[in-house]
């Protein structure tokens, strides 16, 4: 098995066509409907996003379309709307009102389902507690919960009030949470008294606590009883959910702005901290519905699971705002995809009669090397669509998926998108593209994405480049949080006039995308973003640790593993060890969290740099990955350091 999509390209001519059902009967049904739906937005773009936006409730009509200056995005300036009415109230007096929105099963097979007007209900009853606890428009609200029905209705309670949410990730540790929580200034933090992963409890409200020992901004914190864990609840700063949720009533929508936040999503870069992502109201929940129809093609019966965390940018997208705007029943699993065994997920994908699955290639290479004899004893029969996101997919894993899960009837789609593009930019469309594996293959209509070189010229056939993208579209970032230069710096000035994605990719002679990955600082491990310098500065946060990089080596399940190259300050150099490789392992996970554990970290007195004192990453990555380095060391400023690194294979 491999892990890259492109050593394998004896795969790449061999073409999937659609499966004949969804021809028929899909959204997008064929090439033609799709490619005369692309060249309208191409040509008039205006008629194409007002016809759009007529999906839409709007409380009070748009005035313009867009206006754009670059690279700040006004979409559809004067209208008024509310996100949660476009997933909830909108669907009032329709037959979705008393349909399941929601199924929850939980690790130990707790179960719980939702209709559309219980979770409005208690989307409603959510809103109106944080209300009378002092939450209003334009405050942004800290979410820290497991992946359970409430948190879809703090999400959307949050949104019905106009308050942002700015959800992290529950598996961060305490000090990446402070760090999210100072960075946007939150005064609210709606969390949990635990979660359950492979049997044990997460203690989420004490990471709260520890958190909340240096963010002097929160003053309320709304605790949601999940685990019958023993917490300590501080008297007027805390809140039990079940005390203050249940009782409370309905609350209106606040008429929102098009162009007003709808929430930020910190996601990890090149340097420092996480930047918080900003997402807007009217073109981000145009766009996740959009894309959600196209790609996933969701009707009235289906069951649909997207496998993502909440705390992830495809849990915003996929779990929670596209499919409930569609009025589709989304299946919440809250455990390990092995918790018992390897057979958990294909268990429920037969339990509920699952039909579009959408999951990342690391689960599905995990999976594969579990064998297939595991998922062959379930009934997979449900299934139609199977997706996949969050890096490359090998063309191995995507035949394994095609095979053994998709029993060769679903269409795959591989959607490429980022935090930043808020939904779907690059996919098959499963009535319409015929599929190569590997390939994301065609942009979605109203996407103009393209592949340059450095100096921006066009890329030919097959020839590697930048991915970038052309135009604006609905649901692109409004900005980072606090900072709107570092916008401009990281997406928009790379090549003039163009949003810069960070990956490399290529367009083939069909012109379908291969997307190779990142081609910064950024790894991508189990299909979760993280920024070496954001490793590097949890590292170098331990008192024995000088200096520190940290680059990605590619991994045949992981798609890439952390390798982190320490040098020590003197005085600790007789202790390093393989406890203090330990240490310095357990220390990353507390700063940033498990995700970001190192696989592997080595000592060495020096580390590779050039003549002006930066790190020479490239190098090191070699040294990684093939235990030398043979690239162009011409401006390396001390060769012995290489040789140094080199020997200790
Ligand atoms: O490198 C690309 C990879 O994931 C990055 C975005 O990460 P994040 O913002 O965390 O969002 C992940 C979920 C959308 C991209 O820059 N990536 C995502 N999807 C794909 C992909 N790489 C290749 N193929 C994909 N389908």
């Amino acid at each position: 098995m491999s892990s890259g999509s492109f050593e394998s390209l004896s795969h790449e001519n061999r073409k999937f066509p659609p499966a004949q059902s969804f021809s028929k009967n899909a959204h997008i049904s064929s090439l033609e409907q799709y490619s005369k739906l692309y060249a309208e937005s191409e040509k008039n773009p205006d008629a194409f996003w007002k016809a759009q936006s007529e999906n839409l409730k709007w409380s009070k009509p748009f005035k313009t379309i867009l206006e754009w200056d670059e690279p700040f995005a006004k979409w559809f300036d004067g209208g008024e709307l509310n996100a949660s009415v476009q997933c909830l109230d909108k669907h009032k007096g329709t037959s979705v009102w008393n349909k399941t929105a929601l199924i929850w099963e939980g690790e130990n097979e707790d179960k719980k389902s939702l209709t559309y007007s219980e979770l409005s209900q208690l989307t409603n009853r959510t809103a109106s507690a944080l209300k009378t606890l002092g939450v209003k428009k334009g405050d942004i609200v800290t979410i820290y919960m497991p992946l359970v029905p409430e948190v879809i209705a703090a999400m959307l309670a949050c949104a019905r009030l106009g308050a942002a949410h700015s959800v992290v990730f529950a598996g961060f540790s305490s000090q990446a949470l402070r760090d999210r929580i100072n960075d946007s200034q939150s005064q609210t933090v709606i969390t949990a008294d635990g979660v359950s992963r492979k049997g044990k409890i997460l203690d989420l409200k004490s990471e709260v606590d520890r958190a909340l020992q240096n963010s002097p901004t929160v003053k309320r914190v709304v605790v949601l009883k999940r685990a019958e864990n023993t917490v300590n609840m501080t008297v007027g700063r805390d809140f039990w959910w079940h005390e203050i949720v249940p009782k409370a009533a309905e609350c209106e929508p606040v008429a929102c702005q098009s162009e007003d936040l709808l929430f930020t999503l910190y996601t990890s870069g090149t340097t420092g901290k996480p930047k918080g992502i900003m997402h807007s109201t009217a073109g981000y929940c145009l766009w996740t519905q959009l894309s959600t129809k196209w790609v996933f093609d969701i009707k009235a019966e289906d069951i649909y699971w997207c496998t993502a965390d909440v705390g992830w940018v495809t849990g915003h997208s996929y779990v929670v705002y596209g499919p409930l705007q569609l009025g589709a029943t989304v299946f919440l699993y809250e455990g390990a995809p092995n918790y018992p065994d390897w057979g958990r997920f294909w268990k429920m994908i037969q339990n509920y009669k699952i039909t579009i699955l959408y999951t990342a290639p690391t689960a599905i290479r995990a999976f594969m090397g579990q064998g297939e004899d595991i998922p062959n004893k379930y009934n997979l029969s449900s299934l139609r669509l199977l997706g996949s996101v969050g890096e490359p997919i090998n063309p191995e894993a995507w035949l394994w998926y095609n095979r053994v899960i998709g029993k060769e009837k679903c269409p795959i789609v591989d959607t490429w998108w980022q935090t930043e593009t808020g939904g779907i930019m690059i996919s098959p469309l499963p009535g319409a593209t015929t599929t190569k594996p590997g390939s994301c293959t065609l942009p979605l209509p109203g996407i103009f994405p393209a592949v340059v070189s450095k100096e921006g010229r066009s890329s030919k056939p097959n020839e590697g480049g930048y991915l970038i993208i052309t135009r604006p579209w609905p649901s692109m970032a409004r900005g980072i949080w606090g900072d709107p230069e570092r916008f401009k710096q990281t997406y928009w000035s790379e090549h003039k006039g163009v949003y810069f994605a960070g990956d490399g990719a290529r367009q083939d002679q069909d012109g379908y995308f291969w997307v190779m990955g990142r081609i910064d600082d950024v790894i991508n491990v189990s299909g979760h973003r993280l920024g070496t310098a954001e490793i590097e500065s949890a590292l170098v946060s331990h008192e024995a640790v000088v200096e520190a990089a940290v680059v990605g080596r590619p991994d045949a399940l992981k798609g890439q593993s952390v390798v982190a190259f320490v040098t020590v300050e003197k005085s600790w150099k007789d202790r390093a060890d393989d406890k203090m490789i330990q240490e310095l392992k357990s220390h990353v996970s507390k700063e940033i969290g498990a995700l970001a554990r190192p696989d592997e970290i080595r000592f060495t007195d020096s580390l590779p740099k050039t003549r002006s004192g930066k790190i020479m990453r490239r190098l090191l990555k070699e040294i990684a990955t093939n235990g030398v380095a043979i690239g162009d060391t011409t401006t390396l400023e001390d060769a012995k350091v290489l040789e140094a690194l080199s020997n200790e294979d």
